[in-house]
């Protein structure tokens, strides 16, 4: 049968693993992964546009796993009610194609959204890096904050939000977080000034320009999370060609990153060759890098090994009759228990 995790199920491994030993671990799978990029049938993923958001559909499979994303971004949800963010995925045996895992996958891609962020500044922002700067507030952002303290040593955070509210809501639920530092900041200007990392995590439905070149200071290392659909993006072009410009998957980003500005020769570095030493990373003390996060496929099939793992360990996971449970794997008609004889007596 398919184990089927819930929100709760996800929550309780979480509790079990402690938030650092949840992010550290998520890291561990999602390096693992990035590190054998050539064993995975790779392809962009498939988005349904409409006026308010986006549906999309995030497919990957290696010899033995086959898994995929239903993910949606709707920035105006939060007026009606409703997370922007709202993801299930599965995870299915390559040999049999039998669905092993259908799980809740939205408090899942804000963990492995903000460990992908943090292993990817672990790799590319200034050894030493401590203050950063969180432009959006919103249902990412803890997830953010945390796991940039937990495994890049980020202990002091300038928060801002064009919606005072999200900012105070952030600030309520870090202020237990012991040796991390939070300042409320009313511009970005003021939230930027000293940061050695910055993150921009707001939804707009929109060619934003959240952060401007003057934003920008030497050897600042950005991670730009909230851009990750064709014309929505968050920073300035003109802060992108005097950067080094690191992505998940060069096919993808072009389409939905912040690169989408950028003419199609303009020079970037997948993430995967960095990890494996086949392309450097940051090369200098005073370049800017930028981590054009838009999520790909395979961090969700990271996230989702990490789900089927963990929810082993801890005996969690209900069976889901999701497929059909037959005594003979050729008669699929008689699951449906009709009588045809008798249906045809009674028509008679
Ligand atoms: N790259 C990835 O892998 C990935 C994964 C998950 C979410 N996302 C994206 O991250 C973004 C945030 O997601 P969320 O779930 O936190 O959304 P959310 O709606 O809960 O929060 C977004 C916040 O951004 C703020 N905001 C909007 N415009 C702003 C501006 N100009 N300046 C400052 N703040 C501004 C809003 O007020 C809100 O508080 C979305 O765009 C989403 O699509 C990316």
């Amino acid at each position: 049968m398919t184990a089927f995790l819930k929100p709760r199920d996800v929550a309780r491994i979480v509790a079990a693993q402690g938030i650092a030993g949840t992010f550290e671990r998520l890291a561990g799978y999602l390096e693992a992964d990035y590190r054998r990029w050539a064993d995975f049938d790779k392809t962009p993923r498939v988005a349904a546009h409409s006026r308010d958001g986006v549906i999309e559909l995030m497919p990957i499979a290696d010899a033995t796993l086959y898994s995929f994303k239903y993910v949606n971004g709707h920035p105006a949800n939060t007026r009606a009610g409703l997370p922007t963010v709202m993801a299930f995925g599965v995870l299915a045996e390559v040999a049999t194609g039998l669905p092993l895992l259908l799980s809740e996958l939205t408090l899942t891609t804000a963990l492995r959204t903000a460990a992908m962020s943090a292993l990817a500044a672990r790799t590319l922002a200034r050894p030493g890096s401590r203050r950063m700067a969180l432009i959006g507030n919103g249902a990412q952002s803890e997830f953010q904050a945390l796991a940039f303290h937990h495994l890049v040593g980020i202990d002091e955070i300038a928060l801002f939000d064009v919606d005072r509210a999200a900012t105070a809501r952030l600030q309520r639920a870090l202020a237990g977080v012991p040796g991390l530092r939070l300042i409320a900041c009313d511009s970005v200007e003021r939230a930027v000034q000293g940061a050695d990392i910055v993150t921009t995590v707001t939804a707009d439905k929109t060619r934003a320009t959240i952060l401007r070149p003057g934003h920008i200071a030497p050897g600042m290392h950005l991670n730009a999370v909230g851009g990750d659909c064709p014309g929505k993006t968050e920073l300035d072009a003109a802060i992108l060609e005097h950067a080094s410009v690191f992505v998940e998957y060069e096919p993808q980003s072009r389409i939905e990153g912040e690169i989408q500005q950028m003419p199609a020769d303009f020079a970037v570095t997948e993430f995967w060759r960095v990890l494996t030493r086949q392309a450097p990373g940051r090369r200098r003390d005073d370049e800017v890098t930028v981590f054009d996060s838009v999520g790909f496929a395979l961090e969700d099939f990271s996230a989702l090994r990490w789900l089927r793992d963990s929810a082993r360990e801890l005996g969690l996971g209900e069976p889901l009759a999701l497929v059909p449970e037959q005594q003979d794997p050729k008669d699929l008609f008689g699951v449906l228990g009709l009588d045809l004889g008798a249906a045809a007596n009674r028509a008679a």
